[in-house]
């Protein structure tokens, strides 16, 4: 199947900072697509280059198989973006902006009335069709930059920190309102700094650091080379950490705190049965027991450490400890 974004050794320098550093990548067809890395990674500078705002230095760069570049129109007529930054015309009626957006990408006028008013809805801010840009509440300005995204109905949607400084609610409408849409067919490109955002609900995500890919996986596998906190609460606790002989090979560290037995091991949940069975046998009453994945975020500053790459990897490979 062919990709909605295919990116081979792009490079971009800005004077002397080296941005993007041979970046390769694919992003499938109606895929929800994560794109994450620490501050200044590159991310913004991916993006602008997808849709022309910024002119690559080397690789190339395309988009339902349209270089970003010689075939300009066709591949920006595919994409709907929602920058980072604000970049609106602040003084008129943010219908009619939305408007006059559709008029610049060839959609007649009553249509684009029509599609305006539709988006408004859509992203829950058609009352206020009539308020210019600078007068909307910062909430507000998000979504209308969504709105304004979708104007154009495009098969891919690029979201550059879409959640960033919005209250929960809007969070979790925007995320329905987006995994609506992937549903749909739209592919999605993401950028977050809510790594729980990426975990709900991207199905890959790429990490980029310092103008590198270092890893593209699901949530899920990065989540799973981890290992899992196992949190045993006892009535009975020992003056200090028993010696368990299930699960050896598993078994990474078994600490006591408090009334808390803390196992920490690879796939804590296939050592779970034995464990209790164990624990049991050797005369332990237990209140509660609770297991723990690593999280994404953990895995995610396990690998943007700033630390050379190969450090940086392993420390990933054997689960975030150096
Ligand atoms: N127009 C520009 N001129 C010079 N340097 C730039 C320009 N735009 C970005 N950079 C530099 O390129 C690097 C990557 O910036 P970019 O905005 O792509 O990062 P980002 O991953 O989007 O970061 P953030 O998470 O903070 O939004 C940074 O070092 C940044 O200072
Ligand atoms: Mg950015």
């Amino acid at each position: 199947m062919s990709s909605a974004i295919r990116i081979r050794n792009l490079e971009k320098e800005y004077g002397e900072v080296r941005a993007l550093d041979g970046v390769s990548l694919d992003v499938p067809r109606g895929s929800f697509f994560g794109l994450l890395g620490p501050n200044g990674a590159g991310k913004t500078t991916f993006i602008n280059i997808l849709v022309g705002l910024v002119r690559k230095s080397g690789g190339t760069a395309e988009v339902f198989g349209a270089d970003v570049e010689d075939d300009y129109r066709e591949a920006r007529n595919r994409i709907g973006l929602a920058p980072q930054e604000f970049n609106v015309d602040r003084f008129f009626p943010v219908r009619e902006v939305l408007e006059h957006k559709a008029g610049y990408h060839g959609i007649p006028k009553e249509e684009a009335r029509e599609r305006a008013d539709e988006v408004l809805k859509q992203v829950g801010i058609y009352d206020k069709r009539d308020t210019r840009f600078d007068w909307l509440s910062g909430g507000m300005k998000r979504r209308f930059m969504l709105a304004r995204a979708l104007i154009t109905d495009p098969d891919l949607l690029i979201l550059d920190e879409p959640t960033a400084g919005v209250d929960v609610q809007l969070r979790h409408d925007l995320w329905e309102l987006i995994t609506d849409l992937n549903e749909g067919g739209t592919t999605i490109l993401l950028t977050t700094h809510y790594i729980e955002e990426a975990e709900r609900l991207c199905d890959e995500v790429a990490i980029l650091d310092s103008g590198e890919i270092v890893e593209v996986a699901s949530p899920e596998e990065l989540m799973g080379r981890g290992p899992d906190n196992i949190t045993v609460t006892l009535r009975n606790p020992p003056e200090s950490a028993p010696h368990l002989s299930t699960g050896r090979d598993r078994i990474e560290d078994v600490e006591l705190s408090g009334d808390d037995l803390v196992i920490t091991a690879r796939e804590g949940g296939l050592l779970a049965p034995e464990l209790v069975r164990e624990l049991d046998r050797k005369g332990f009453e237990i209140v509660n027991f609770d297991i723990s994945r690593t999280s994404l975020e953990e895995v995610f500053v396990a690998m943007t450490r700033e630390d050379d790459g190969e450090e940086r990897v392993s420390a990933v490979a054997n689960g975030g400890r150096t």
